[in-house]
């Protein structure tokens, strides 16, 4: 069986960081019958500067005829003084919209061999493992009216929700409670806004399906300063599109790196795998940037869209492994850390100890 994966690197360290994700997936093609098929394709800025657009129609029809899209990192500073579609974020959005996916799942873990790089204090992070599930179709990013005024001396966002768009993503965060601690955190600031009014009621309904998971609401505000205070408290975050941006951000200070941090979009016709982190220009190119994040995403495809469980927990393990035997790149090196590696060196790493975990696995079958 062939499995197709559009894969768009992008902006900044996102090609650097795909190479690496990339370089897992093909190792398990010596393993078995199926074969993932990449095609590569441009996105963000890079499109812009190729074709003029963000996102150009063949990315586009290459991600719908594809079982699962993989994608590097958008934004670039040349385009900063730019916005709507001269943006390469534009393409980022346009993008989730075409593929449909309004639900967006964000692990935040706390890793036991990088404890120490997280800023907060170590009897805090430990055993911390949250899952943000984020909505990402509507609210502030989609909504209209938006634009600048006539005279561009004021500009406008919309936040509108409805029930069908609340009702749909509460559903995926309730069922991943579900598969895992059963507690659920939703978030909204509905002690100001109508759009999360709206949103407290229908989670309350929707939640009256799912007896099992014990659910509590908590302002946006509140939640900011438990995520760093207290973060063991939480289980899994259901929130709308812009608290959600924000406060997965704010979840890599458990994880010690925004680099670490991966996430899944579901729900549509096409998954889109990508790591939490920017095109972070600063680094790019220079065999600093993390591939951990990627390739944990990469890991969530295989759970996800590609219907291979084990191999993701496994190359999860592989992610461990390596930290645990003391490899970090540049943004987890604490002072006197020895074992520095560059972006392509962790991806091999990643890859040895992941195929060393496959060749076990088949010659046991195959014995
Ligand atoms: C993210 C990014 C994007 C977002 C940007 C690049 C449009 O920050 O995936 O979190 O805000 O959704
Ligand atoms: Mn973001």
């Amino acid at each position: 069986m062939r499995f197709k994966i559009a894969v768009l690197p992008g902006d900044g360290i996102g090609p650097e960081v795909c190479r690496e994700a990339v370089r897992v997936l093909r190792a398990l093609n010596a393993f078995h019958d199926s074969e993932f098929q990449l095609v590569e394709k441009p996105i963000g800025g890079e499109a812009i500067r190729k074709t003029g657009t963000p996102l150009p129609q063949s990315t586009l029809e290459t991600c719908l005829n594809s079982d699962a899209v993989l994608l590097g990192a958008v934004g670039a500073p040349e385009f900063d003084h730019l916005s709507g579609t001269q943006r390469p974020e534009t393409g980022l959005l346009q993008l989730r919209t075409a593929l449909g996916g309004f639900a967006n799942l964000r692990p935040a873990i706390s890793f036991d061999a990088i404890v120490d790089c997280s800023p907060l204090k170590r009897s805090r992070v430990e055993g911390a493992d949250v899952l943000i599930v984020r909505e990402l179709l509507g609210g502030l990013y989609f909504s209209h009216p938006r634009g600048f005024g006539e005279s561009q001396r004021d500009a406008f966002n919309t936040m509108r929700y409805s029930t069908e768009e609340i009702i749909r993503v509460a559903r995926v965060a309730f069922e991943q409670a579900r598969s895992r601690r059963k507690k659920l955190t939703s978030v909204d600031k509905a002690n100001v806004l109508e759009t999360s009014q709206l949103w407290r009621q229908t989670v309350n309904q929707v939640s009256l399906s799912y007896p099992d998971v014990k659910l509590e609401h908590m302002y946006v505000d509140a939640c900011a300063m438990h995520l760093v205070s207290n973060p063991t408290r939480f289980d899994v975050i259901l929130t709308e599109n812009l608290f959600g941006d924000i406060l997965s951000d704010e979840a890599a200070a458990i994880t010690g790196s925004l680099g670490m941090l991966a996430s899944a979009t579901v729900g549509g016709t096409v998954n889109l795998y990508e790591p939490v982190h920017g095109s972070a220009p600063d680094i790019a190119g220079k065999g600093l940037a993390n591939p951990l994040g990627a390739i944990a995403s990469a890991a969530m495809l295989l759970r996800h869209s590609a219907g291979m469980a084990q191999e993701a927990t496994d190359l999860e393990a592989a992610i461990h492994e390596v930290l645990d035997d003391g490899y970090r790149t540049a943004d987890l090196a604490q002072p006197g850390a020895v074992n520095i590696v560059s972006t392509t060196k962790m991806g091999e790493l990643v890859e040895q100890a992941f195929v060393a975990t496959m060749d076990r696995r088949f010659s046991y079958h195959a014995v």
